[in-house]
């Protein structure tokens, strides 16, 4: 049975900036499922990383919904908002924010024990090892490159099991192969373990992993891209540059 982790309708982020509001988000609506992978592309300043902060409740929408699992994340106290982020969305963002006094197995335990559940060695293990970090466990986030500190910031967030996955540029600070690697483990927990994962991206090569790519023109969507099985990453890239 297929779920929608995420809906959001008519979505508008402003910011105020000096003496005047500036218009981010402009009345964004989409639905994501479980199972499903879609892309967010679009220019620098578009107003990507603000959509997803809006979507994790990190920062309150303007005006519009954001429903997580059917739930208006509008109406939940800070409490049950920081609850919520931990039981069903997983953050991969580009600060990792890693905590230098916990090692590699701690920091990606962390978010689970902060909710109260137990955070498997096996399970942890076991996902260290698909991301290439699974000799590292023992270290500390200052002995590991940029990469390596991403590789534990994605393993912190998938070790839940959340039902939705925010990712903004996961790959960014990753070499192309283990850039690849990675988009073929976010993929495999989308389609095996029907998580739903939104990613944003600059990368065809990336945004190739997707069922569909939706692009972000000053903060609307313009259009979306069906991404289809024959599709090579130099086709998306073509549609995106005539979207
Ligand atoms: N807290 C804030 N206060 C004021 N303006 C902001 C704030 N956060 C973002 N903005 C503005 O919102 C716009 C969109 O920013 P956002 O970070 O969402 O872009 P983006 O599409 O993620 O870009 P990039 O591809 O460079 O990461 C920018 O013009 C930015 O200056
Ligand atoms: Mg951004």
């Amino acid at each position: 049975m297929t779920s929608t982790p995420l809906a959001i309708q008519q979505l508008e982020k402003n910011f105020q900036q000096g003496d005047r509001q500036i218009q981010v988000l402009k009345g964004l609506s989409m639905l994501a499922n479980s199972g499903e992978m879609v892309a967010i592309m679009g220019p620098s300043g578009s107003g990507k990383s603000t959509l997803l902060h809006v979507i994790a409740g990190l920062t309150p929408a303007s005006a519009g919904q954001v429903k997580i699992n059917g739930e208006d994340i509008a109406g939940l106290s800070d409490r049950r908002l920081t609850a919520m982020r931990r039981r069903h969305i997983g953050l991969i963002f580009q600060a990792f924010n890693l905590i230098p006094t916990l090692n590699v197995h701690d920091n990606i335990a962390l978010p689970m024990l902060a909710d109260g559940r137990q955070a498997k060695h096996d399970a942890i293990a076991q996902l260290a090892e698909r991301l290439g970090i699974g000799d590292k466990l023992g270290v500390y986030p200052n002995q590991l490159s940029g990469g390596e500190q991403q590789r534990v910031a994605i393993a912190r967030a998938l070790l839940p099991q959340p039902a939705l996955i925010l990712a903004d540029e996961p790959t960014g600070n990753l070499d192309s192969d283990n850039g690849q690697a990675l988009c073929k483990l976010l993929r495999d927990f989308c389609s095996k373990e029907q998580h739903c994962i939104v990613l944003v991206t600059h990368e065809p090569a990336v945004a190739i992993w997707s069922d569909r790519v939706l692009v972000m023109r000053d903060g609307s969507f313009s259009r979306e891209i069906n991404v289809t099985k024959d599709m090579t990453a130099m086709d998306l890239a073509r549609a995106y540059q005539e979207a």
